[in-house]
């Protein structure tokens, strides 16, 4: 493994559960991720997608195995370790899980909180920009209940880039979204990724995106039965 790739996992195993109903979701999973690229995991329906994209993104705790992330050990780490290395990356997960009492652009915002030092000024019109890119430089004001489904999806997209994350890892991002919106989502992604070296590793099985990647990942029982790297 190169020491510039983002994400490099060796080993990883997850079990879920206690006792007698202690299972496991993960089974030696090796895989390292080059710098700018995008990523898909494709698979059946319980295959571990979720679990093995949360486990890379810090939402999960690394039981066995190595998973380094931005140069950081995450098995073993400690919480503020977690905590500042999650403020590097960006989620797009099906539960959108915006604000119901914050308008779009205030949503987006909240991606950036815990991003950086920036005046309020700034961080409306970095809000304004990326909500501008997925199509909703008309919907600023609106809030959640006066969206659609898509539209909903699509603040959630602004807010996972506005911050200008390191790395972003999304869970069927586009599920939701008319043709035109998941192209440009995808667009987007693709110019991160050559522009500023924005990593992605996206679970989704839209063909249009799977054009798209630079390597397909295909899980089955937890374990990679095919990368087409
Ligand atoms: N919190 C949990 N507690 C117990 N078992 C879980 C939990 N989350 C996932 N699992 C189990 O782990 C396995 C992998 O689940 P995971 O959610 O990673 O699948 P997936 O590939 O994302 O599926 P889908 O395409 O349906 O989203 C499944 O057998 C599932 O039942
Ligand atoms: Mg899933």
């Amino acid at each position: 493994m190169g020491s510039n790739d983002p994400i490099a996992v060796t080993g990883l195993n997850h079990w879920f559960g206690t006792g007698e109903a202690r299972k496991q979701a993960v089974f030696d999973v090796n895989l390292t991720v080059a710098r700018g690229s995008l990523t898909v995991l494709v698979g059946p329906s319980g295959s571990g997608k979720t679990t093995v994209l949360t486990l890379l993104g810090c939402l999960r705790e690394v039981q066995d195995g190595s998973v380094h992330l931005l140069g950081h050990e995450l098995h073993g780490a400690h919480p503020t370790l977690l905590t500042s290395l999650r403020r590097r990356l960006g989620f797009i997960f099906q539960a959108h899980n915006l604000h119901e009492s914050l308008t779009a652009q205030q949503n987006v915002i909240m991606g950036l909180d815990v991003h950086g030092r920036l005046s309020a000024g700034q961080a409306e019109a970095a809000a304004d920009h990326v909500l501008d890119l997925v199509g909703l430089g008309d919907r600023l004001a609106y809030l959640p209940a006066n969206l659609s489904g898509g539209q909903k999806q699509r603040v959630a997209v602004a807010r996972a880039l506005v911050g200008n994350p390191d790395v972003i890892f999304a869970d069927e991002p586009t599920a939701a979204l008319d043709r035109e919106s998941g192209a440009n989502v995808v667009a987007m992604i693709k110019r991160l990724g050559h522009e500023r070296g924005t990593t992605t590793v996206m679970v989704t099985h839209d063909n249009r995106i799977l054009d798209q990647a630079d390597r397909v990942i295909t899980l089955e029982d937890g374990r990679i039965v095919d990368d087409t790297l």
